[in-house]
């Protein structure tokens, strides 16, 4: 039986697919009765911050999709390291054999936040479970349907500098889960999950332009005009100037690189840029505003 966290999130949605395709037993812990339901899979009620929630979903599992919340603050705490800490140690008591957990790609402790976290959780997990395996993702295309990515005016804010990033599909992070997790077991492996190409900003709005067929600008931020506007927006300005950290690293090509990983894992090349775009074309209107 696998625990599948995050069901709800923008890679947990499809592992729920394709583990309900493939027909493997599976539950989702949610922390929301309703999402469980819309869900259309068996789902326990199961939250990081309520742990005997979590000691009740682990009955009966062997194997534990580890995902939930990246580094947003609430209440200007950061709960993450908390959360997670919780799921693995629900783990560990439960004798889960197997956990695929997805960190992030330059996770170390001591890094800005959901590196920093994720460095110190990847370390948490690899002590107390032996079959960990580490999905180390670089940036998602999914990120471009969410709010701020683009302008009211329908603009792509760009944050990297020119430096390219090797954006990649969650579906194919969802597809390298479902392999790490039903097929032969990789304890002790970590894997950087990149997309088939690097692409600057630039370039990103030239693909977006493609798929809509009308021009896309882009609108240039430096990391302290992002930290500017993001405590504009009431965002502690702590969270902010850490994010300008990181968004200073990405500038100089941290996130550049292809991996092979992808297609390694799955047999197939990576989705493209364009696929990503092709599929997602209605939201992506409703992202730059258009009809
Ligand atoms: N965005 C990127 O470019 C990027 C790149 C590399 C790595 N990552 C990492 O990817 C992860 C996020 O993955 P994602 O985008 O698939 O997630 P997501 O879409 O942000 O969804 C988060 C999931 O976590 C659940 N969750 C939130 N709080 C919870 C709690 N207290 N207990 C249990 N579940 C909880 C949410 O459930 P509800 O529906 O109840 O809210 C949802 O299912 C983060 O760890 C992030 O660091 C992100």
């Amino acid at each position: 039986m696998i625990l599948l966290t995050g069901a709800t999130g923008s890679i947990g949605r499809h592992l729920v697919r394709r583990l309900t395709d493939r027909g493997a037993e599976f539950r989702a812990p949610v922390r929301d009765e309703a999402k469980g339901r819309a869900l259309g899979c068996p789902y326990a009620v199961g939250d990081f911050d309520d742990p005997a929630s979590l000691t009740a979903a682990f009955a009966g599992v062997d194997r534990l999709f580890l995902n939930g919340p990246g580094a947003v603050p609430v209440d200007g705490e950061q709960p993450m390291v908390r959360q997670y800490t919780a799921a693995i140690e629900a783990a560990a008591a439960a004798g889960v054999e197997r956990v695929v957990k997805v960190s992030v790609w330059h996770a170390e402790p001591g890094s800005r936040l959901a590196q920093g976290a994720h460095g110190v959780l990847d370390r948490r997990l690899t002590a107390a479970v032996p079959g960990w395996t580490l999905l180390l993702p670089s940036g998602f295309l999914q990120n471009l349907l969410l709010p701020g990515a683009f302008t009211p005016d329908g603009r792509l804010v760009g944050r990297y500098g020119g430096a390219p990033v090797s954006h990649l599909d969650c579906r194919d992070i969802a597809e390298c889960a479902e392999v790490l997790l039903t097929g032969a077991p990789r304890p002790g492996e970590s894997f950087v999950l990149t997309g088939p190409q690097a692409l600057t900003d630039r370039q990103l709005a030239d693909r977006v332009a493609h798929a809509l067929g009308r021009p896309v600008d882009l609108l240039p931020l430096t990391p302290d005009e992002v930290a500017a506007a993001l405590t504009a927006q009431g965002l502690p300005a702590s969270f902010a100037a850490d994010l300008a950290t990181l968004l200073r690293e990405v500038a100089t090509g941290t996130l550049a690189e292809v991996t092979t990983a992808v297609p390694d894992l799955l047999g197939r090349p990576a989705r493209t840029v364009d696929t990503f775009l092709a599929d997602h074309l209605p939201a992506l209107r409703a992202a730059t505003r258009l009809p």
